[in-house]
């Protein structure tokens, strides 16, 4: 009878071993409460990496798709980014100042750096990533 039940285990299921039903079940819950708990952790950290990721990518996109006309050229007069020399006595301003002459618009340089569909945290982290690249 036992013989009997064993073989017919081992027929369904590779992995089965003779042990009692109440212990395998038990087992069977804990394994897949554990791979939920990695999954919700794994989850979160990825969403936590690529949100800060998002931030950081968000001025480099703006930059190149709104400011770069002006700003790798040197178009109208516009500090290139990299030319630390251009860049060191804007530096020097303070962020607060920058991000205002660029909302506000200064000398060849429309309001917004002409991005009129840019928020305040865009026109900010387009221009720290212009400075982060001109120091
Ligand atoms: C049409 C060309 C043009 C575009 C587009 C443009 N800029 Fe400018 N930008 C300029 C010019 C010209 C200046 C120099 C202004 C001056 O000092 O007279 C300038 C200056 C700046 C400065 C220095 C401001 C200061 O106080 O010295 C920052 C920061 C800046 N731009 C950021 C941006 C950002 C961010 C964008 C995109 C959202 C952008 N610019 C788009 C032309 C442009």
């Amino acid at each position: 009878m036992l013989t009997k039940k064993f073989k017919r285990c081992r027929q369904a299921c590779n992995d089965c071993v003779p042990v009692p039903e109440k212990l395998e079940t038990y087992t069977t819950i804990e394994v897949s409460a554990m791979k939920n708990m990695y999954i919700a952790v794994i989850a979160g950290t990825l969403a936590a990496m690529s949100s800060a990721m998002q931030a950081q990518a968000g001025g480099a996109e703006i930059y190149n798709a709104k400011c770069m006309a002006c700003h790798a050229s040197g178009a109208a007069g516009a500090p290139k980014v990299g030319d630390t020399a251009a860049w060191a006595p804007r530096i020097a301003t303070g962020m607060d100042a920058l991000v205002a002459s660029v909302t506000n618009g200064k000398g060849g340089m429309p309001p917004k750096g002409a991005c009129a569909d840019c928020s305040a945290d865009d026109i900010a982290a387009a221009v720290e990533h212009m400075v982060g690249n001109s120091k």
